[in-house]
């Protein structure tokens, strides 16, 4: 068969995405970090990545895979370690970290919350508080004002819906709530919060986009010809992928994508397929769910899209070339037929601290030896870096 070029838009940002609880290390003054020592988690998180002290060379590696842009989030219980109280030296920390992926010809992408809130604010107040609106605004106030200058990408939120679920629905994640009265104020709070950042943003630098990421499954009735089935479908998407997403209308420059997912659903339960499944996560893999989540994000909010994630876990690196391969086809499909997508991130540049499944998940282009912290590039990776480079895929 004959060699095809998938050619993608000039200026495409190409990267890699990552969260900072989850490779900086020793985040102690978080939430996260007290729900591990009452073991909720499988592992603690302890040391991470050392991401803290080695971003420099992380980042070089990421310039090595030809990464023209890089996503990482800020801690903010290093921002605010008290009620009120900012540490210039974090924000400085973090200025430097950003200056370094600039100096690398990367576009930086700041996530200002992955899930990870200080131990005070949990423990004084929480998201389901009236009060977290404007002591969450007031934080993303100053990450504007201090850090705004080098940031190209504002990502508010990411996946709304897990901490959400997580937190107030199943009793997962911290504040560990079971009570769909502190679910809905939550998610209203949240929403309100965005929106004020957003607005904030916009006024002191109108260019410079914001917006949040979703975790967006690829929902499908199991049978098509079963109203029962199509009825819970439509519930699944307006529900999960939708529900926060409609309330910040207006209040986003661009759709973040992050795709993992392909859930067919009957009435009867979730059935996966189960084409292909890898490692310890048992996931699908099911790359034509991104053509149609791109799909069915362009038409419910006309938006620029940013795929902000987009990963597998794969020990081995079996499949993770294909895996990266087949998906980025299938995002090409979706430009050709005129959606405006405009980055892909793919998650993560580390193997890292998976929240509740700890260490054994390994996402990352790059293999961590956590013993020695030992950095190992995977071969996937080399095949990432030749779409990075090209700004094509061949196939
Ligand atoms: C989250 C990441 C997580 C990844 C893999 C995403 O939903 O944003 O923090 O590690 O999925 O599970």
């Amino acid at each position: 068969m004959e060699r095809q070029k998938l050619k993608f838009p000039k200026g495409f940002l190409w990267g890699a995405a990552t969260s900072s609880y989850q490779i900086e290390g020793d985040n102690s003054n978080s939430d996260w970090w007290e729900w591990e020592q009452k073991g909720k988690t499988k592992e603690k998180s302890g040391e991470a990545c050392d991401y803290w002290n080695k971003f420099e060379s992380d980042h070089e590696i990421a310039q090595s895979l030809n990464c023209n842009a890089f996503r990482i989030s800020l801690e903010w219980s290093r921002i605010e370690p008290e009620e009120g109280k900012f540490s210039y030296e974090v924000i400085e920390h973090y200025r430097s970290l950003l200056k370094d992926l600039r100096n690398k010809n990367m576009k930086t992408v700041v996530t200002f919350w992955h899930w990870v809130s200080p131990i005070w604010f949990q423990n004084k107040y929480g998201f389901h508080k009236r009060e977290s609106v404007e002591i969450f605004t007031r934080y993303g106030k100053i990450v504007v004002d201090e850090l705004g200058d080098l940031i190209d990408i504002v990502v508010t939120i990411n996946e709304p819906m897990m901490p959400l679920s997580f937190g107030f629905l199943i009793g997962k994640f911290p504040p560990g709530k079971i009570n769909p009265f502190a679910y809905k104020k939550a998610s209203k709070n949240l929403a309100e919060a965005h929106k004020k950042i957003y607005t904030y943003s916009k006024e002191k630098n109108k260019n410079i986009p914001v917006g949040v990421t979703l975790l967006y499954n690829f929902f499908e009735p199991n049978n098509k010809n079963n109203p029962l089935d199509r009825l819970i479908i439509s519930f699944c998407k307006r529900f999960w992928n939708e529900s926060f997403a409609n309330s910040i209308v207006g209040f986003m420059d661009y759709v973040g994508l992050d795709y993992y997912f392909h859930n067919k659903v009957s009435i009867l339960g979730r059935r996966n397929e189960n084409k292909k499944t890898v490692d310890i996560m048992g996931w699908e893999i099911y790359p034509e769910g991104i053509y149609e989540s791109l799909k069915e994000l362009e038409k419910l909010y006309d938006l620029p899209i940013y795929i902000m994630e987009n990963g597998l876990p794969d020990a081995r690196d079996k499949f993770r070339a294909d895996f990266i391969k087949d998906h980025v086809a299938y995002v090409h499909q979706a430009i050709k037929e005129g959606v405006d997508v405009r980055g892909y991130f793919y998650w993560s540049l580390l193997d890292n601290y998976e929240w509740l499944l700890g260490y054994e998940p390994r996402f990352g282009l790059v293999e961590i030896d956590y013993k020695t912290m030992e950095r190992k590039i995977r071969p996937s990776a080399w095949e990432y870096a030749k779409i990075c480079k090209n700004n094509e895929l061949e196939v």
